[in-house]
Parts: structure tokens; sequence; C-alpha cells
């Protein structure tokens, strides 16, 4: 369990709030494990009806550490974080996001497969794959274009710029914008609300939305792995990375 994951279980919810806000909550290995372990409590336990998952009203996350990617590679054909992509594109219970501030990389493509997500105006959703000399994943190369239509998905995961709630909810990944302050308490509410239901009903309607999808998204992740962590080991990914910590920009002029 990380220190940066905070779990707290009630109401037959359970909150993950991710908690590394001097690094604007960027996931560790240890997070992403703190966070599957989270989820599969909550999947085991018949008390809980709801997952919500949140930052700080101002950071969500800033996406994967690029010290882990720079530092330590993803190995073989498992691991932490291939597991908690499968994880939450198979979750049975529902996953609800509240989004404020950063929302980078995976802090973008995880949303893709909750169920309701609320995001503050402050949102600054990023897909900035390709500027870091990698490849799209979560599965969000089949998602995104399937939930936002080619174009905008194309823009959003090929010049990879930050982009505002409001291009978010017309992409269709976001079901509402609130107001920073009630960010996560809307969230939570939300939560609560599904909670309240049926809960074999819940858990049946999820499964017959994701369903027909299902075993495409679970070899879309696997595929994008596969390119990702050729990638990962790539000299356009080392620039664009030592580019970031170095706190200059990246020069791409050197590659064919
Ligand atoms: N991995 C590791 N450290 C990160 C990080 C990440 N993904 N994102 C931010 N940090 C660290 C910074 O290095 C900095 O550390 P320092 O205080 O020791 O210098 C600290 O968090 C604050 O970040 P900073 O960039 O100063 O904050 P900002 O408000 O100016 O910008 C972001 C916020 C999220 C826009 C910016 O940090 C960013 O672009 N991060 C990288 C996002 C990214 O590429 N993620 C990977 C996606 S695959």
């Amino acid at each position: 369990m990380s220190a940066n994951v905070v779990v707290e279980t009630r109401e037959r919810i359970t909150q993950i709030e991710l908690a590394r806000i001097d690094k604007k909550n960027a996931l560790t290995l240890e997070m992403y494990a703190g966070i599957s372990a989270a989820l599969s409590a909550a999947e085991a336990d018949p008390q809980v009806r709801a997952m919500l998952i949140y930052g700080k009203p101002d950071c969500f996350t800033a996406g994967n550490d690029l010290k882990d990617f720079l530092e330590r590679p993803l190995q073989g054909e498992r691991s932490v974080t291939a597991d908690f992509l499968h994880q939450i594109a198979d979750l049975r219970k529902p996953l609800v996001a509240a989004v404020g501030g950063a929302a980078v990389g995976i802090g973008t493509t995880m949303l893709l497969h909750c169920d309701l997500v609320y995001a503050a105006p402050n949102a600054r959703f990023q897909l900035p794959f390709v500027p870091l000399g990698l490849v799209p994943e979560a599965g969000s190369s089949l998602l995104l274009p399937a939930i936002a239509g080619y174009q905008r998905a194309a823009e959003l995961l090929m010049l990879g710029q930050p982009f505002g709630a409001d291009k978010a909810l017309a992409a269709g990944f976001v079901t509402e914008i609130v107001p920073e302050a009630e960010l996560i308490e809307r969230a939570r509410g939300a939560a609560l609300a599904l909670a309240a239901l049926p809960p074999a009903s819940v858990r049946l309607t999820k499964r017959l939305m994701k369903a027909p999808f299902a075993r495409a998204v679970g070899e879309q992740i696997d595929a994008e792995l596969r390119e990702f962590k050729q990638r990962l080991g790539s000299p356009e990914a080392k620039e664009a990375m030592t580019a970031f910590f170095e706190k200059r920009k990246p020069d791409f002029s050197k590659f064919s």
C-alpha cells in the first residue's frame, strides 16, 4: 500500500484519494499498486456498491511518474501498470471520478473506463504520448475515437496538447462540469446515488454496456503496451523526459 494513496470505505463507497500533491499526484508504481489493491478489495466486498477516485480539486494527477518511466521501465508481459489498466477496464462495480486541475496521460485515459466523470472548469486534460515519444495507452487509441469520433481523437492523441473541461465534455468522456468548490461532493453524491440503487441491476447494466467491446479493449491495451515498452527505451522518449526534468524544451531535430 502506498502512503500517497488514501483509501476509505464508508456508506458503501470506496473512496480513493491521490495524495502526492508535491509532485502533482504523479503516479508511481507503488501508487498503482495501492489503487489496484483498493479496487480489488472494493470489488470483493459485498458491502461496497461503488468506487470514487479523486485528487485535489485543483490537481487530479500529472499522469505516470516520468522518473519511473526513465528509471524503472515496464518489465515483462505483465506489470503493475498493465494489471491496473486491465483492472479498470474490467471492473464490475461502477467507478466515479472527480477531476480538477491537471489530468495528464493516464489521468485522462483512465476516465475512458469510468462510468461517471465530473470535471471542474479548471480541469486541464492532456494526452501527451506523442510529444513524449510514446504511444497511447489504456485502450485510448480504440476508446477515444469510438467516444469522440476519429478526427477529434486524432487531434487530442496526435498533437497531444492540453485541453479544457468544455472540450472534454464535447468529446464525450466528461459527464458534467461542476464548480471546483462542489466537485468532490458532487461526485460523491453520484456514487451515493449509485450505491442506493439495486446493486445487481447496476452491475448488469455496466456489463451489458461494456461487454460488446471488452475483448477488443483488452487486446488493444496489450497491443499499445507492446509498442509503449519499445518507445520508452527510444532516444526520442529519453530526450522528451530528460527535457521535462531539466525544465527546457525538448529538441527532436536530430532524429530521423
Ligand atoms: N512525473 C514526475 N514528476 C512530476 C510529474 C510527472 N509526471 N509531473 C510533475 N512532476 C513534478 C515536477 O517535476 C515538479 O517537481 P519539483 O518541484 O521537484 O521540480 C513538481 O511535480 C511540480 O510540477 P511543475 O511542473 O512545477 O508544476 P506545474 O503546475 O508548472 O505543471 C503539469 C503541472 C502537470 C502541467 C506539469 O507538471 C507536467 O506537464 N507534468 C508532466 C506530465 C506528463 O508528461 N505526464 C506523463 C504522461 S504519460
